[in-house]
């Protein structure tokens, strides 16, 4: 099961409270993976290294990522995986390359941004509340547009 946390190219869709706590629990019923694409919701967008963070207990078995890893500068993605899932690919390797992979300059802005993000930058504190529980609000923004919202 793929889930964005707030899914962003469909609309900016805030989920209502408790559904991704509820993916997750069908998810571990049906021995399915559950899977957390934070490519656009991870690295602080939404005030938490990670957005699967803002849900109580949730924790993904893989997450793609991207975007945020170093602010876009150049492209990147990458996919972070359970210590469990990771042990099957230790065991059983899939050889695989390509031209671009761990590109140097690339790992470069990576560790920078990280970096700057520990070192340097404080991750938005959560100041206000969308009506979903889930979201924090930012400064100057006075309502958060969704089609979950009744
Ligand atoms: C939620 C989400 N997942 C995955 C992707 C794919 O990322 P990329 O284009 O870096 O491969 C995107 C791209 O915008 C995205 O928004």
């Amino acid at each position: 099961m793929i889930c964005e946390p707030v899914m962003g190219a469909g609309g900016v869709i805030v989920p209502p409270k408790g559904y991704y706590e509820k993916i997750q629990a069908v998810c571990r019923k049906y021995d399915m993976l559950f899977v957390a694409d934070e490519v656009i919701c991870g690295f602080g967008r939404l005030g938490k290294w990670f957005s699967y963070q803002l849900y109580d207990g949730v924790v993904p078995d893989l997450m793609p990522i991207g975007k945020g890893m170093n602010g876009c500068i150049l492209p990147v993605g990458g996919v972070v995986a359970s210590r469990e899932i990771a042990e099957v690919f230790e065991r059983d390797r899939w050889y695989s390359g390509s031209t671009w992979d761990g590109h140097p300059l690339v790992c470069a802005t990576i560790v920078s941004n990280i970096e700057a993000m520990i070192g340097e930058a404080t991750l938005v504190p959560p100041i206000g509340h969308h009506p979903s529980g889930v979201l924090t609000v930012l400064p100057g923004a006075s309502s958060w547009k969704s089609g979950t919202e009744s």
